[in-house]
């Protein structure tokens, strides 16, 4: 019974919590006159003892007293004695691991969002260094358009920008005090629960005491947060492994954030990539796992909950290494502009911009110039030969309309990135005016603001 009942293996974990929750409830009881002063200051310094043996390693952690609220509760009343049992009074282990556990989601949120935070300013510097660095645009990984290296930068930090907007979302949320809820109908001593939720720094008590003790909705949006950015750091990490292969080389990672091959002297492998790439399968599997817990339990707490916190504790450990992981291989890594520049031009990458110049200084239907390409493309591959070294009458005769040389000035991948100047488009000076934006908003927020 003790093996599959305990959890104190794992939820010590939230002895910090659990401890200054209790510390917050001793005062409600002793500030409404339901403990007297004396018993809640003992109780209030007890704890701190309690905490103080934890933080020193010394805490006697015990698997038969079941778990972190028992465990800190009977050394509690070893330290202080009689006064200890007076602590529990208006709640119960149900709203107390509701609450402890929201607190340690909360703030591996404001630790997860900082990480992003870094991560995104990491982007925001290999933006600015390469914002005008020619690279090849995929659709299919198969070069599509040549677009701007900040470019490609500024579509992560818009990705990571959405993960920390949604764990702030998520957070916010969560943000109401199951304390006081008790066991599941509340209870009938005059608690004040708007006193302990303002200490523990919530928002508000939470309204519904079943939902209270029952709600694990906090977990899974944290979860759903956690998923939906391991899926992003995941593309980024096979963009990494890609990049830094033999076949494309756009990038060099450094020293640090690569790793040698035990046989063969020459490699540098891209490792952290893909345990980054890798961790998204058992967060997405910790997302699963709790969503199946949840499911189908009926109101209000099962122990079955008790089966959240592994699953959350690994999932915030996994995702807060392959952030930190991810920013320092951003980082440290270097492209390399002539090599990116060298296979944007490979490939026809500019058809497109021949058949916009074909409708915008020949009136021609999209349509028909997006013909007419095709076929000088296939004429400039079976010559081995670029767009731009087409004779004009050949060009001429497929148009079926008087060309000039002008026409050469949008073949070259410069002219074709330069003339994006779209809103959101890869031109570098758009691209210029977007890492401005994002790095005002950032200090905005670092001045008191609220994060993008
Ligand atoms: N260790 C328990 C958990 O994590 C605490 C709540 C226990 N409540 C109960 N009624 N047995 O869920």
């Amino acid at each position: 019974m003790e093996a599959i009942n305990a959890s104190i293996a794992f939820d010590r974990r939230l002895a910090h919590q659990d401890i200054e929750a209790s510390r917050a409830h001793a005062a409600m009881l002793a500030a409404c006159g339901i403990i007297n002063s004396t018993d809640g200051t003992a109780i209030r310094e007890g704890l701190l003892t309690v905490l103080s043996e934890i933080e020193a390693g010394t805490f006697p952690f015990s698997a038969a007293l079941e778990d972190v609220h028992m465990n800190v509760e009977t050394r509690l009343s070893d330290i202080i004695g009689e006064a200890a049992g007076r602590l529990h009074t208006a709640r119960s282990r149900n709203d107390q691991v509701a609450t402890d556990f929201r607190m340690w989601t909360r703030e591996r949120i404001d630790e997860l969002s900082d990480g992003l935070r870094q991560l995104i300013v990491a982007f925001l510097d290999q933006a600015e260094a390469g914002s005008g660095w020619i690279m090849p645009g995929f659709t299919h990984l198969q070069a599509a358009q040549p677009v701007t290296w900040g470019h490609h930068m500024m579509a992560y930090v818009e990705m990571f920008a959405r993960d920390r907007s949604r764990a702030l979302d998520a957070r916010r949320r969560m943000n109401e005090c199951p304390l006081g809820a008790a066991a599941l109908a509340g209870t009938s001593f005059p608690i004040d629960r708007e006193m302990t939720a303002e200490t523990l720094g919530f928002d508000r008590p939470s309204a519904n005491s079943l939902d209270a003790v029952s709600d694990r909705d906090f977990a899974l949006d944290f979860l759903s947060f956690a998923a939906i950015t391991a899926m992003h750091l995941s593309r980024l990490a096979e963009e990494v492994v890609v990049w830094a292969s033999p076949g494309f080389r756009f990038i060099t990672l450094s020293d640090r954030f690569s790793t040698g091959s035990s046989i063969m002297p020459q490699k540098r492998n891209p490792d952290a990539a893909e345990l980054i790439r890798a961790k998204t399968g058992r967060i997405n599997g910790s997302l699963m796992g709790l969503l199946t817990v949840m499911k189908g339990l009926p109101l209000a707490y099962s122990k079955d909950m008790q089966e959240d916190k592994e699953l959350l504790f690994d999932a915030a450990d996994s995702l807060a290494l392959a952030i930190a992981a991810m920013t320092g291989m951003v980082a440290d890594m270097t492209a390399d502009p002539v090599r990116m520049r060298t296979l944007a031009a490979d490939g026809f990458p500019t058809a497109t911009d021949l058949a916009d110049w074909l409708v915008r200084e020949r009136g021609m239907a999209f349509r028909d110039a997006h013909h007419a390409t095709g076929r000088l493309v296939r004429l400039a591959e079976s010559r081995g030969c670029e767009l731009a070294d087409i004779p004009l009458e050949d060009m001429q005769d497929i148009c079926g309309m008087p060309i000039g040389d002008s026409v050469r000035s949008v073949l070259t991948v410069e002219a074709s990135v330069s003339s994006r100047t779209s809103y959101g488009g890869t031109a570098p000076e758009t691209v210029r005016n977007q890492i401005a934006q994002w790095r005002q908003c950032l200090q905005a927020e670092m001045s008191g603001g609220t994060a993008p």
